[in-house]
């Protein structure tokens, strides 16, 4: 039987050999795949690695805080922050159709990464934590005709022309298996059972246009929700949840005034790989409380709802 420590220990010699003496840049997400990538490249080669956190303002609430302390302050890796929201959000203008959203994520990820590159005196590698399920899905759906679902900005969504070569040391793992590499690494409990968080972040929650002040009124209402489902001790028993803000408009009443406000949904499923899903059933007062909550404090969101489809026929994200 394959133990996570062999497969730590003969990746640990394959990255060494596919790296050589050459630098590599790794990208992290702030999510789990990412983080256990660094980290097992790290142990590899060391401070040929250069870990790069970019911000393109579709980052969650806290997000760039939390990472920035975990490689900088609890690793000692050096990280390079990357204040991106500008370059992100001008080329988000009048972008609305969901995998133009992704090809343009993907690349303008790739172009940061290669100035930083450069920077650096040249990488020739770029690390990712791509994992078997994002493979599988970017190629074809699993007893499906052979489509693209959605170009995942760890695979598919990558531009064809691009200097460096990958590293992706977590290709063959399912997410269950890289959160007990993430534990054999001393990964702190919390960041290993972090709930799985796309590339393309809150981008790929706003149907339709994404503007700074749509992510700013996302990442409010996404924080009320989040914090209410730990403060019920619900995150663990949940796969993934978040909030989605629709380009919808509905009239409301707040005191004796009349209200015309964005819709926002809130899912969350159960899941094992993240290939298939189930909505989560919340307990009867959980999702009532939560919507006054979010509909009190968020200005610009006056309805909430809650999405009840399976994966499939429906993906875990909207778009
Ligand atoms: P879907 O929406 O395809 O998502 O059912 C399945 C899982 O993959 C995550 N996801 C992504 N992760 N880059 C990532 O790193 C992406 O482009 C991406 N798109 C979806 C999604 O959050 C869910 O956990």
């Amino acid at each position: 039987d394959w133990t996570m420590a062999e497969f730590r220990a003969a990746k640990i010699e394959e990255i060494r050999a596919q790296v050589g003496t050459d630098k590599v840049i790794c990208g992290l997400s702030g999510g789990v795949d990412s983080s256990v990538a660094a980290l097992l490249i790290h142990e590899a080669i060391g401070d040929q690695l250069t870990c790069v956190f970019v911000d393109g303002g579709i980052l969650r609430a806290g997000e760039a805080e939390q990472v920035v302390s975990l490689f900088r302050e609890h690793y000692h890796i050096p990280l390079v922050h990357v204040e991106a929201q500008d370059l992100f959000m001008d080329g988000l203008k009048g972008v609305t159709d969901p995998e133009a959203k992704r090809k343009f994520i993907g690349k303008t990820f790739i172009d940061v990464f290669e100035a930083e590159a450069n920077r650096i005196g040249g990488a020739r590698f770029l690390a990712q934590g791509t994992l078997y399920p994002d493979v599988i899905e970017s190629v074809s759906f699993t007893g499906g005709p052979s489509v693209t679902i959605k170009s995942h900005h760890n695979v598919g969504g990558l531009p064809e022309r691009m200097n460096m070569a990958l590293v992706e040391p977590l290709r063959e793992l399912f997410k269950d298996e890289v959160r007990v590499l993430g534990r054999e690494l001393g990964l702190p409990d919390v960041f290993v059972g972090r709930h799985p968080f796309p590339g393309p972040g809150l981008a790929i929650r706003i149907p339709g246009e994404v503007t700074r002040e749509r992510c700013d009124i996302l990442r409010k209402a996404d924080a009320i929700y989040l914090e209410e489902i730990r403060a019920a001790g619900l995150y663990d028993a949940i796969w993934q949840a978040f909030a989605v803000l629709l380009p919808v408009r509905t009239v409301g009443v707040m005191g004796d005034a009349r209200t015309y406000d964005h819709v926002l949904a809130l899912r969350a499923v159960t899941s094992t790989d993240g290939m298939t899903a189930q909505a989560f059933q919340f307990p009867g007062d959980f999702l009532p409380r939560v919507s006054t909550r979010i509909i009190n404090e968020v200005k610009g969101v006056n309805r909430v709802v809650y999405d009840y489809t399976s994966k499939p026929p429906g993906t875990i994200e909207w778009e």
